[in-house]
């Protein structure tokens, strides 16, 4: 009978003594942070025994998500993850930055990645062990401190899978700061935490969402500048008799591009993919400069009297530079990683314009734009009077003087948008002392073409 009892009760102290050390091997020292808004989980655990770092990391499968060691991103720390290419499985890619900038992968950094990783119901879940995480190029894990200062960042909800660990990232939607308590975290035997939804030796300090809109800001102007001031210029430049109005929409759209370059030079520094400019988005940004400074400054007067083929330039640059700006903005939209809905509605909006524009510039190709043919008639009207009596003699020394103020204000007879067949061209020949002869002054349809034989 006493026998008995006490084997039953050796087997319930066996049996108790089993449990709690099972217990003690199941639940290591950890701290945990817990999000409640997006369930996620991050554990730590210390070995009190060695270098190693266990980590247990569960978040929603955002485009990314993120924790670091540090108080801000500088020097920091940060693991970041994110599906690989597949989409079944996460991957890991330790990262440092320098400042509020996308992080680099840090290859010197080895996480050893455990059974249990992987996406689980739409859950990153990473299970790993660091055996050198307590020290990085210019930072360090404080494992003394009871309020350690942490990071955690979510990228934007879309998809973005990449095997890359240095896959570019877009910028946080959200980012905050808690403080976990390494002291508490650190014990023997540690492993990986567990799976556990509360807050455990950790404080959240507070979650921000992202307020930067330069990127958002840059291409609004540049697309505002693209699709609606371009099209709308380029028809006033051809159906509106008063230039002024074109040069000064020229002004404004050149002021939306130059804040959206400003804006965009603003937003470079911030990703690893476009901070040394080489970037085809920026190249073909740079590219489009040449040809929009030209088109800004060869119509002014003093230079564009300096040949009659400079006014010629103006319709090829404006197609170049319409070309290379529209190439950039698709480039931008894969450069800031965007959706393929938005790439599909640009190249959409973009044909949409390009149709628009080449439609108008044929059109004024054939007639002459309003402004050309308004002063062509004026001269035409000046001239018949004047010369008539001339013609036999040495038109060209009265005429020279006019040809020459080919500009803007002037009357720029050629006009920009190319009447290379109009009568204009007459009077740059005329400058030059090869009268066209008879046929220049039979022309009683002023803005109608006169073809003279042999010249252009
Ligand atoms: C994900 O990858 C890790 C290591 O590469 C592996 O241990 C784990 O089993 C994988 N998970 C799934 C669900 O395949
Ligand atoms: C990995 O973990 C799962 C449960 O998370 C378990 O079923 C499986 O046996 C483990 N595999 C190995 C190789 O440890
Ligand atoms: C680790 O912690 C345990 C108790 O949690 C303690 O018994 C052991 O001495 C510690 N080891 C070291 C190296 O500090």
């Amino acid at each position: 009978m006493g026998s008995k009892f006490g084997f039953y009760l050796s087997a319930l102290l066996v049996a108790l003594f089993t449990s709690s050390v099972h217990a003690q091997q199941k639940a290591p020292a950890a701290s945990t942070f817990y999000l409640d808004k997006t369930e996620t989980q991050f554990s730590l655990s210390l070995a009190n025994d060695s270098a190693d770092v266990y980590i247990y990391f569960a978040s929603p499968a955002y485009s990314w998500v993120a924790v670091g060691f540090g108080a801000s991103m500088e020097n920091s720390l940060m693991l970041v993850m994110y599906a690989d290419a597949r989409g079944d499985n996460i991957t890991i890619s330790p990262r440092l930055s320098t400042g509020h900038t996308e992080p680099s992968f840090s290859p010197a950094i080895k996480l050893d990645v455990l059974n249990g990783t992987g996406i689980y119901d739409e859950m990153y879940v990473l299970r790993a062990v660091c055996h050198a995480c307590r020290v990085w190029p210019n930072g360090f894990l404080e494992t003394s401190s009871t309020t350690a200062p942490m990071l955690f960042a979510f990228g934007p909800a879309m998809a973005a899978q990449s095997d890359d660990a240095n896959a570019p990232l877009r910028r946080h939607v959200r980012y905050g700061t808690f403080s976990m308590d390494l002291v508490a975290a650190t014990g023997a035997g540690a492993g990986v935490p567990e799976a556990n939804a509360q807050l455990r030796g950790a404080v959240v300090q507070g979650m921000s969402k992202d307020r930067d809109g330069k990127d958002l800001a840059h291409a609004i102007c540049g697309c505002i500048a693209l699709f609606v001031l371009w099209p709308v210029n380029v028809a006033l430049a051809g159906f509106l008799r008063n230039i002024k109005v074109h040069v000064g929409v020229s002004v404004v759209m050149l002021a939306f591009l130059v804040v959206s370059f400003a804006l965009g030079i603003a937003t470079s520094a911030q990703y690893n993919r476009s901070q040394a400019y080489r970037s085809p988005h920026q190249i073909a940004a740079l590219a489009a400069l040449v040809p929009s400074l030209l088109m800004a400054v060869l119509p002014a007067r003093s230079i564009a009297a300096l040949s009659p083929r400079i006014p010629k330039l103006h319709m090829p640059l404006t197609t170049l530079a319409f070309a290379l700006l529209v190439l950039s903005g698709g480039l931008g939209l894969r450069l800031s990683l965007s959706s393929t809905s938005l790439v599909v509605a640009y190249v959409a909006v973009a044909l949409f314009v390009a149709a628009f524009t080449t439609s108008v510039l044929l059109c004024v190709r054939r007639r002459g734009s309003a402004y050309a043919r308004a002063t062509t008639r004026r001269r035409l009207g000046e001239e018949d009077e004047q010369d008539l009596g001339m013609a036999r003699w040495g038109v060209g020394k009265k005429l020279s003087g006019s040809s020459s103020d080919g500009s803007w204000e002037g009357g720029e007879v050629g006009g920009p948008y190319g009447h290379e067949r109009s009568t204009s061209q007459g009077s740059f020949v005329v400058g030059r002392g090869t009268m066209p002869g008879p046929q220049y002054l039979m022309n009683m349809h002023p803005g109608v073409p006169v073809y003279v034989n042999g010249q252009k």
